[in-house]
């Protein structure tokens, strides 16, 4: 229905047709969160919303843009690309990555459209950034693999969004595998694709509708709070190189002493990497019930030391903590606002979604959407045509 939508808006706009149709994917993370940054373990998956662009080449040396959501336009030369405040960000900021890593690309036609809920916590953003080098890279014949368009999503990200993100949601976009998760190494980026067999029970996501305008500016603090923490433990032990090479011991022997915030900042990092990585095993085991456990105690942590939620998260996880039908439950991505993420027993899911809507409305005024995820597939060509070489 959205390649229907885009490719129509597309012929509208452009009065070109056969557009180029690449769709990527929002994601979720089971566990493993604000630890890719630091060189930690994520376990992600690509879901069943999606960011799709079309794209065509163009004559001149010009970038057309179009957002079907937004119903807006934006045109630049390619020579005069710049950061924008507006949804055209994260496909100039690709554009020019690709230029300045020396790829020759040309003027191009692009229509952007998707069901990626904004601000959701889904990584809209990133989606879009995938979506669009998968695109060009096809579309110019740039002959760039999947992890290299992953950086270039990512630094896009740091370069025309200003948020320092880690790898996590372009890769998880880019590498999704339907019905797995992966099991990221975001120091090696080795990966694994495990199983996502939840025996009767489902990814149910529930958005708070906020998203705080915090965000950006306190994910970035959080990331200079932990190179703080690494700075003082490479003091004494010179071989450490990020939070994924200290241990507890060397935060209370050198982290403590000196400030109390970064050293609960580092703290739950050193956790959260422990936690992922039972949390890992149990899932592959079979036991979900444990790995439910540890979800609600990676909502403590990020609640309580790493300090990235939000009244309207909390009222949430709060809400499911006693309640039988639902084995984890834990804010997801990297806060102040958008999803919560929750293991919901099948049967049970509707009747929870009714009671929680209430709950929510009465507690903060605020409406709650929910959404089922489906494991999807990652960043792939929603077309036939071979692109590459007209
Ligand atoms: C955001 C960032 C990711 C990751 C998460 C927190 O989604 O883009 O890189 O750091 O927050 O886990």
């Amino acid at each position: 229905m959205i390649t229907n939508r885009i490719t129509n808006a597309f012929a509208t706009q452009f009065d070109t047709s056969d557009p180029l149709v690449v769709r990527s994917p929002g994601r979720v993370n089971i566990i493993g969160e604000h630890t890719d940054y630091n060189e930690g373990f994520v376990l992600p998956a690509a879901i069943d919303k999606a960011i799709y662009v079309a794209v065509t080449k163009r004559d001149d040396e010009k970038l057309h843009l179009h957002s079907v959501d937004f119903n807006q336009n934006y045109v630049v030369a390619l020579t005069d690309i710049q950061p924008t405040d507006s949804w055209a960000t994260y496909i100039l900021g690709v554009a020019d990555q690709l230029i300045k890593r020396g790829h020759s690309i040309g003027g191009f036609n692009l229509a952007l459209d998707g069901d990626v809920p904004i601000g959701a916590g889904l990584s809209s953003s990133a989606a879009v950034e995938c979506a669009t080098v998968f695109a060009l890279n096809e579309l110019f014949a740039l002959s760039i693999d999947k992890m290299e368009m992953v950086r270039i999503a990512q630094k896009a990200e740091h370069t025309f969004a200003g948020v320092m993100c880690g790898i996590m949601d372009q890769f998880a976009s880019m590498f999704g595998k339907k019905d797995y998760v992966i099991k990221l190494d975001c120091r090696s980026l080795e990966y694994e694709y495990v199983p996502l067999k939840l025996q009767g029970y489902k990814v149910v996501l529930l958005n708070t509708n906020v998203k705080h305008s915090l965000s950006s500016s306190e994910y970035n603090t959080r990331r200079q709070e932990c190179e703080q923490g690494v700075a003082w433990v490479k003091e004494h032990h010179p071989d450490v190189k990020s939070l994924r090479d200290v241990t507890l011991e060397m935060l209370n022997q050198h982290v403590a002493t000196k400030d109390q915030i970064v050293y609960r900042r580092c703290k739950y990092v050193v956790k959260e990497n422990e936690r992922l990585l039972k949390g890992c095993e149990e899932l592959q085991q079979g036991n979900i019930k444990a790995l439910g456990e540890r979800m609600f105690q990676t909502h403590e942590g990020l609640s309580k030391d790493y300090e990235v939620s939000c009244k309207e998260l909390d009222i949430l996880v709060e809400a499911v903590k006693d309640n039988a039908d639902v084995l984890g439950a834990r804010m997801m991505g990297g806060g102040f606002g958008g999803c919560t993420i929750n293991l919901v027993k099948e049967e049970a899911i509707e009747a929870l979604i009714e009671k929680l809507a209430k709950v929510y409305k009465e507690a903060t005024g605020l409406e709650l959407t929910a959404y089922v995820a489906q494991i999807e597939n990652g960043t792939e060509t929603v077309t036939q045509k071979e692109y590459s070489h007209v």
